[in-house]
């Protein structure tokens, strides 16, 4: 058996969606696994070099966590040795997504070799999973259900976004964050004020994505919860982040950062960022994680 899983990447928060708003977006990993080749962990493109081959990466630890919530309810559910290999395409480390695109994977592929002792199309269930191991259900989301989602108390509401919505990612080459750095930054308790503030542009932004009203969203992605504390991290994102909105982009932090997502305007190009970063123009992808006979 040859099966791919292929995962997006994804953009949480979107400005004042703290820990609820993601965003798949058209950049996919791609995760092999094959049951009849020697067994053995292989890596290309992002990140190839500096992931574990050892069993200890995220696709693995979600393909075991997987096997032992089935073995719950199949105690005699196994799953073939096999041969992984990954071709990453989301940068590390950047506010993309790419650990909850890696445990999606993981929970995807173990239940399809899991046949009918797998989770099937249940992405409920895949998403519990994936969010439980990984810990950000904000990105596993997107990452299972696609387009634009929003979790409340561990439920999902997946929405269709608004075509005119046509999202730019500006990641930095040499800067990383990785999150649990960017959450010690956060303040642990915020004024009224500010929670009131985004209570408002989340609505907003909700509003904006799937009308499509880019006016509407250059006002609604503002933040008052996380994006000032990681900003002051990185310098460099926070001069790029003021000078798109000062030219009225809406813009925001991707995730947890460094990375800065943008939405380009019919007519409106963003300018090239310069020495330093990597646009890239990707689509909003519309549905999440699927799982191929390779
Ligand atoms: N909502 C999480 C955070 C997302 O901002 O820390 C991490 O990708």
């Amino acid at each position: 058996m040859r099966l791919t899983a292929r995962v997006p990447a994804t953009s949480a928060n979107l400005g004042p969606g703290f820990d609820c708003f993601g965003l798949a977006l058209d950049l996919c990993n791609e995760v092999t696994v094959d049951t009849e080749a020697e067994p053995r962990i292989t890596w290309e493109g992002e990140g190839a070099d500096e992931l574990p081959t050892d069993g200890t990466d995220m696709v693995s630890r979600a393909i075991a966590a997987t096997l032992e919530r089935r073995r719950e309810r199949h105690p005699g559910a196994v799953v073939p040795p096999f041969a992984l290999h990954g071709v990453n395409r989301i940068p590390l480390a950047r506010g993309l997504g790419s650990s909850s695109a890696a445990a999606v994977a993981g929970v995807a592929l173990a239940s399809a070799l899991l046949g009918s002792a797998g989770l099937g199309d249940d992405r409920r269930a895949m998403f519990t999973v994936a969010a439980e191991l990984e810990g950000h259900p904000d990105n596993a989301a997107p990452a299972v259900y696609g387009g634009l989602t929003v979790i409340a108390e561990g439920s999902v509401r997946r929405l269709d976004v608004h075509p005119a919505v046509r999202p730019l990612v500006l990641v930095p080459e040499r800067l990383r964050m990785a999150t649990d750095a960017a959450r010690r930054a956060l303040p642990t308790s915020v004024p009224l004020a500010d929670a009131v503030f985004n209570v408002a542009h989340a609505a907003l932004a909700v509003t904006a994505l799937t009308s499509g009203d880019l006016d509407l969203l250059h006002a609604a992605l503002r933040d008052r919860l996380h994006e000032d504390a990681r900003l002051a991290l990185v310098p460099e994102a926070r001069a790029l982040l003021n000078e798109l909105r000062g030219t009225g982009i809406p813009a925001c932090v991707s995730g947890s950062g460094p990375t800065l997502l943008a939405f380009e305007r019919e007519g409106v190009t963003v300018p090239d960022p310069g020495e330093g970063w990597r646009a890239l123009r990707l689509a909003v992808r519309a549905h999440g994680v699927e799982v191929v006979a390779a």
